[in-house]
């Protein structure tokens, strides 16, 4: 193998690692997260709050980018309101999310975090939702949340 070869086969191992790994603000978040954790754990029954998975796709898809997502998620958390919050199904279902005025510094990093991992489908939360959804006979919600349990989790 030529040096050039080698250079391109560890670039190539690098970046399969990189591209997994937590940046250090959100390596610390995640040491932080347990605070949200204990509402936000997708295998609660009842459900506290609703599982990040989905959080996170709606905030990826409703902020410009890695920035605002930030700022926009911190914002909300030290003073949630009715206006900007984006996740309306879980507004409804479990009212507003309780203010968590921690300091900026703080809620950065757990926005950071919340930004960059790879949270599993919640599997269990849709298990556990589609259940009492057809134990109330809400068929609707029963139905949706069936079909997530297919696409995501077989
Ligand atoms: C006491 C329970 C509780 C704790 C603790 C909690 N949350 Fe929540 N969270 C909720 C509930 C309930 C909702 C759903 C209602 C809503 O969106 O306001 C929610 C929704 C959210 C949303 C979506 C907001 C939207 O746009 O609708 C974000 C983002 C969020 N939480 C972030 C966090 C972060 C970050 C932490 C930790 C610092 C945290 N939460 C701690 C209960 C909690």
């Amino acid at each position: 193998m030529t040096k050039a070869q080698l250079l391109i086969l560890l670039s190539a191992a690098l970046y399969t690692v990189s591209s997994n790994a937590l940046s250090p603000d959100a390596v610390e978040g995640k040491g932080l997260y347990p605070a949200c954790h204990v509402c936000h754990n997708q295998a609660m029954d009842p459900p506290l709050g609703p599982p990040m998975w989905g959080v996170q796709r709606r905030y990826k898809k409703n902020t410009l980018d890695n920035e605002d997502f930030v700022k926009r998620m911190v914002s909300f958390v030290k003073a949630p309101t009715m206006e900007s919050a984006i996740h309306d199904e879980a507004v409804v279902q479990l009212g507003l999310m309780p203010p968590m005025p921690l300091p900026d510094e703080i809620l950065n990093k757990i926005a950071t975090y919340i930004l960059e991992e790879n949270f599993l489908p919640p599997c269990e939360h849709w298990r556990i939702a589609a259940k009492r959804a057809e134990e109330k006979g809400d068929i609707e919600h029963a139905k949706k949340d069936r079909n997530q349990l297919k696409r995501f989790c077989n």
